[in-house]
């Protein structure tokens, strides 16, 4: 009997792409950057299946455009902000993404971003590596204490509660907004604020875990960073588009803002060239579900989606408009 065959616009840990080989005919984009979109419909021509991930903009355009043949999507992300449901949802065709299990590493990475901003952990490191490192100062290189602060968390859903729970046990106190209050065995002791400008004036450290939508595009920005404690810390591991980098730029500039842990950026992988320069940010390159455990179950779940839409069973997690 033939495979189905699935188009996938990246490749993934071994485990995954060993259970790719074993159950589809596989068309893989070897180009070493993302398919255009024009590139991902011709490749999707036959196909039943296409597994895409955040690099790829499913726009209404290309859901008009999609061939017929195709009868899923599963996107390697727990973020869809990339997908536009509406039009899927028009075409008839189901897509499904990777929640839950990336919580854990994405958190850890939220933490380590909180870690390495107030630590000044890349300018630490750079010391070391540039061979600058001569004799103890021990004026240099002070950075800022966790314990006693305030964390606010913009969004306390499955990542800011892993976030919030790591960070209780470095005495942070925790803070957050949302759109609606949780319950208190869910708070856990956070305090709630239901305008998030209140949030902003008591974030000693700001972490951002809202999806990106045109209500949070560009929430931090100056005004609202005027609004934070002078020498606060800002962390985003969610969406680039959640910061205004310009505005953020000239406040870790000035020493406003005292510093930033940034995982995702506004265009990227292109990266503001005005963050470069600043050895007050750590930056990482987006890969906060990047570890292999993590990576190879976000890979099995958009698997079991996509088998299951194809068996006609019930897929695990599809998103609904
Ligand atoms: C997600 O899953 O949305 C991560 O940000 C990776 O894109």
């Amino acid at each position: 009997m033939s495979k189905p065959i699935l188009v996938a616009t990246r490749h993934f840990p071994p485990a995954v792409e060993g259970r790719i080989a074993r159950d589809f005919d596989v068309i893989f984009n070897d180009l070493g950057r993302p398919f255009t979109q024009a590139e991902l419909l011709a490749a999707a021509q036959g196909a039943d299946a296409l597994f895409v991930s955040p690099a790829d903009k499913l726009d209404a355009y290309f859901f008009e455009s999609l061939p017929e043949s195709v009868k899923v999507i599963a996107s390697f992300s727990v973020g869809y902000d990339h997908i536009d449901l509406g039009a899927a949802a028009k075409r008839g065709v189901p897509v499904a993404n990777t929640p839950n299990v990336l919580t854990n590493a994405t958190a850890d990475l939220a933490m380590l971003l909180l870690l390495g901003a107030s630590r000044r952990a890349s300018e630490g490191q750079d010391r070391v590596r540039s061979g600058r490192w001569r004799s103890e100062k021990l004026k240099e290189l002070l950075g800022r204490d966790l314990g006693g602060k305030t964390l606010g968390i913009l969004g306390l859903g499955r990542i800011g509660q892993a976030l919030a729970r790591r960070a209780r046990a470095f005495d942070l106190k925790i803070h957050y907004s949302n759109r609606q209050q949780l319950p208190p065995e869910i708070e856990d002791g956070a305090v709630f604020h239901s305008n998030a400008d209140e949030l902003l004036g008591v974030s000693d450290f700001l972490s951002l875990h809202v999806p990106s939508t045109p209500e949070t595009r560009y929430f931090l920005c100056r005004r609202r960073i005027e609004l934070l404690p002078a020498g606060a810390i800002v962390v985003n591991t969610a969406r680039g588009n959640l910061i205004k980098d310009r505005d953020l730029i000239d406040a870790l500039k000035t020493g406003r803002i005292a510093a930033a842990g940034l995982d995702v950026f506004d265009g990227e992988p292109s990266v503001n060239p005005g963050y470069l320069d600043l050895p007050n940010v750590f930056l990482l390159p987006h890969m906060g579900s990047a570890t292999i455990e993590t990576r190879t179950a976000m890979g099995m779940l958009a698997l079991d989606n996509i088998d299951a839409v194809l068996s006609k069973a019930p897929a695990p997690t599809l998103l609904h408009v």
